[in-house]
């Protein structure tokens, strides 16, 4: 089973899940120390992180399980100022020897407006803790865009009902920039991050 929403960014596994009864709130537990991998079988022009940003004046370690990020990034994807970035979501399982897709997804098709957007999932997990937001709310992805952390943990609790969740996971969140015109840039980005969803209630 497979579903895709268009919201207007809202999580979709809140969003499904939200109105029944019994949701279980689990950690999000990243496997590697590095968190950000790279996607299997990328054609040239899909990137990595490395090619979304220039990471080597930011810090991830791990501190008791959690990762900490510190540090700034700065944007070098190859994309234009006012270039509409689609952002997709999607969880993934490790079942007998194989990535199967889940349910859970999600689909922004213009992910900068709601970058600093409070009820999202990432401003919560994530640019919440970049100090010059106000600075850079304009600017996006686009290339020469400086995100300032403040030091933070990584610590990602989503709920679920259903199965309960037990195993590997892995979340594939793929970027790509479309000109005015509405057509693709020639490069597009596709990160992984592997994990395991450890229960908390
Ligand atoms: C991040 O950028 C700020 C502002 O330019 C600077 O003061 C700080 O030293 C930078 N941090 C690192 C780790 O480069």
């Amino acid at each position: 089973m497979w579903f895709e929403l268009e919201s207007r960014g809202a999580f979709l596994f809140l969003i499904l899940f939200a109105r029944q009864a019994s949701a279980l709130k689990y950690l999000f537990v990243p496997e590697d120390d590095d968190f950000f991998a790279d996607c299997p079988k990328s054609s040239s022009n899909v990137l990595n992180v490395h090619g979304m940003a220039d990471m080597s004046k930011l810090t991830l370690a791990r501190n008791n399980g959690k990762i900490s990020i510190s540090g700034n990034s700065t944007m070098i994807w190859n994309i234009k100022p006012g270039d509409r970035i689609e952002m997709v979501g999607k969880l993934y399982q490790f079942v007998r020897g194989k990535w199967l897709q889940t349910p859970f997804s999600m689909t922004v098709p213009d992910s900068c407006p709601l970058l600093y957007d409070k009820p999202q999932y990432w401003y919560k997990y994530w640019t919440r803790h970049i100090i010059n937001a106000e600075d850079i709310k304009d600017k996006c992805f686009y290339p020469g865009t400086k995100l300032i952390h403040e030091p933070f943990d990584v610590n990602v609790v989503m709920q679920f009902t259903g199965l309960p969740l037990s195993g590997r996971y892995k979340i594939v969140t793929t970027f790509k920039a479309f000109d005015q015109k509405n057509v693709q840039r020639d490069t597009s980005i596709c990160i992984e991050v592997f994990g395991e969803f450890e229960r908390i209630n």
